[in-house]
């Protein structure tokens, strides 16, 4: 099956998607001859559920399907990475140089003591190196951890520490809104609790970099006295590529962890499916690369698919909101990948920015994140797209490796619905189900499963196989349970309504209320919280604190104790977990077994009829959080 601008008929389009199903083996064991292997493997699939090894003793090198592979032959001075910065500086980097650049970076690794099976962790700004540190490790068999740029010197020592990563490679500064942050700060306060990191490898940017002798280094200097080829060590398909972290249901984080040939192989297979892309095609997706999405759909796929992609560090709107179509109309971005919060804010800005650019070589829209609103959908389409462009809304998790709901535009260009992902990709069989795991006919909100492993499906949570069980494969026995709400229309066609755990999507990223609550009461003034979801205009949702303070601090000044809070929360988690509203109660509603009502918190705050309060222990509880309501001014 190949990919490219000639679409498929639909019946094969059907046909293919029956044969993956039916025969995975025979069918996924075809798609992995999209890499180069070092060595077949002697299985497709071996399925002990919940576990699945794909590839089995097959050996491949992810860096040399990336890199190496594109050297031989055309591709060699082809653009790799179109790289923006937020000053507008733009640097381009061939194939050829990438191929360079990681070999040295991969032996400068070496230098620093790191081997196949080692932890590093990565915590970048959105440059080339970035991508570079990702590539070199997965050069040498190293597995990377990257730490989204803007979390907190304690959610990356948390990271860290979890992976005990050995080394860790990180920039002196970034830039945001014209703004320069300065990322060693907070890397020297997280390494006071690091005790596995040995060394520390800086980009040099424009500040005056102090490093700590014997435990830092400058990226320059070091890839300065770097061989200029070291060998791709080929790995077993099974081994991990990397460890990402995301939300979950407690106070701790999930070291998601994929494998390299099964990631490989589906994530390439869902860019070909998903864009059709070919070498006519300048591929940009705004996602950073602390996210699942700059994993899979900035560095590894396009990459393997030997793509040019543009990467930008900076915000998409700054210094104008014309920034993002700037962009696109001065590299001629064939496809744009982005987050239906950021088209919500561009709209605001009005269509004058977006019809003051060419974007006449724009050829697919692609969405990921949350379901896009209709309103959203149709401005993208319209304005945007100019009515010529497909709106692919992608579906997927940073456990599922790549797209798992999502229209093949790049083999089959079906009727789209705005706000319906569409249909379950090829080798993915997927229902809808109500808790006890029976199907639910059409129209009928359940719980999003699916039936059957994949090979872009994580390989486990890193050092703890106890709570990958239990956080994906109990919900509904023996099914993979994403933990989203969803409908399957007449047609068909599945719309993802939401998340289905404690679990919030702000602005596209999953914050746990657990782990935001845990952070609130590990400040001295606060006794508990209970954190809920509010929907927002623009960022779909976002978080409400609900406190109540330890007794000495009643008569506090409860203006300062709030931005204190905020403060403390940017603090500890990073920016992007800041709660939008605080409120100060007494009492919270909760059952008479003592758990916190969030239904009930979610449905005062949105002024909604309350539902069932049968178990309620304390009916006063919601008396006194509707006075808070009434009294709260708004920040
Ligand atoms: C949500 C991001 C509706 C969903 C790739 C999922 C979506 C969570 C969509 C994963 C979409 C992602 N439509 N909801 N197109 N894409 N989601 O792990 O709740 O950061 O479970 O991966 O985002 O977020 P994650």
């Amino acid at each position: 099956m190949k990919s490219g601008d000639k679409y498929i008929p639909l019946k094969k389009l059907n046909e293919i998607k029956e044969l993956a199903l039916k025969n995975p083996e025979k069918f996924w064991g075809e798609q992995a001859r999209c890499l180069d292997w070092n060595k077949t493997w002697d299985k497709v699939l071996e399925w002990k559920p919940p576990y699945a090894k794909w590839f089995v003793n097959g050996r491949l090198n992810a860096c040399y399907n990336c890199v190496d592979r594109h050297i031989l032959t055309s591709k060699r001075n082809k653009a790799a990475i179109i790289w923006v910065a937020e000053n507008g500086d733009t640097k381009i980097m061939t194939y050829y140089e990438l191929y360079r650049k990681v070999n040295k970076f991969a032996n400068v690794l070496q230098n620093l003591g790191v081997e196949t099976g080692d932890r590093v962790a990565i915590y970048m700004p959105m440059i080339p190196e970035a991508a570079i540190a990702m590539l070199a490790c997965a050069r040498i068999g190293a597995i990377h951890t990257v730490v989204f740029s803007g979390f907190s010197a304690d959610a990356l020592a948390e990271r860290i520490n979890d992976a005990q990563a050995k080394v860790l490679i990180t920039s002196d500064l970034l830039y945001r809104r014209g703004k320069k942050i300065n990322l060693k700060n907070i890397v020297d306060k997280a390494l006071l609790n690091c005790p596995t990191i040995n060394h520390t490898v800086y980009v040099k940017r424009n500040s005056d970099l102090k490093l700590v002798e014997g435990r830092d280094y400058s990226w320059e200097e070091l890839m300065k006295g770097a061989k200029n080829y070291i060998d791709p060590i080929p790995v077993d398909s099974n081994h991990p590529l990397f460890i990402l972290y995301t939300s979950g249901t407690t106070g701790k984080p999930k070291g998601v962890v994929h494998s390299t040939g099964g990631y490989m192989v589906y994530t390439t297979k869902t860019m070909e499916w998903t864009w059709g892309v070919n070498d006519m095609d300048v591929f940009w997706c705004t996602a950073d690369i602390g996210w699942i999405t700059g994993h899979s759909y900035v560095v590894y796929a396009p990459l393997a698919l030997g793509t040019t992609i543009v990467m930008y560090e900076g915000a998409i709107d700054y210094p104008n909101p014309g920034r993002i179509w700037e962009i696109i109309e001065n590299h001629g971005v064939t496809i744009l990948y982005t987050a239906p919060t950021a088209i919500r804010m561009l709209m605001t800005y009005g269509e004058e920015w977006v019809k003051n650019h060419d974007l006449s070589t724009l050829r697919i829209l692609g969405s990921v994140g949350e379901p896009i609103n209709p309103r959203a959908w149709k401005w993208y389409y319209e304005v945007v797209g100019n009515r010529r462009c497909p709106i692919c809304d992608c579906y997927w998790q940073t456990e599922t490796g790549g797209h798992i709901i999502y229209p093949p535009i790049g083999i089959q260009n079906i009727p789209l619905k705005p706000g319906s992902a569409t249909f379950p990709g090829i080798g993915i069989d997927a229902d809808i189900v109500d808790e006890s795991g029976n199907s639910l006919p059409a129209n009928k909100k359940g719980l999003l499963i699916i039936k059957n492993p994949w090979p872009g499906m994580l390989i486990g949570l890193w050092k703890n196989n106890k709570r990958y069980e239990e956080a994906y494969w109990k919900r509904v026995p023996n099914c993979y349970c994403p933990s989203d709400y969803a409908i399957k229309d007449e047609d068909g066609y599945f719309w993802i309504l939401g998340r289905a755990d404690e679990v919030l999507n702000v602005a596209g990223h999953r914050i746990g209320t657990a782990e935001l609550e845990h952070v609130l009461v590990s400040h001295h003034a606060v006794a508990e919280a209970a954190v809920i979801g509010k929907p927002d205009d623009i960022k779909g949702e976002v978080p409400v604190a609900f406190v109540i303070l330890n007794k000495n601090f009643h008569d506090k000044n409860k203006k300062e104790l709030k931005e204190e809070l905020i403060k403390y929360v940017k603090e500890t988690m990073g920016p992007i977990a800041t709660p939008h509203m605080i409120l100060f109660v007494n009492k919270l509603p909760k059952t008479r077994s003592g758990k916190i009502m969030r239904r009930v918190l979610k449905k005062l705050i949105m002024s909604e009829e309350l539902g069932d309060l049968s178990t309620i222990e304390d009916n006063t509880s919601i008396e006194e959080v509707k006075k808070e309501l009434m009294d709260f001014e708004y920040r």
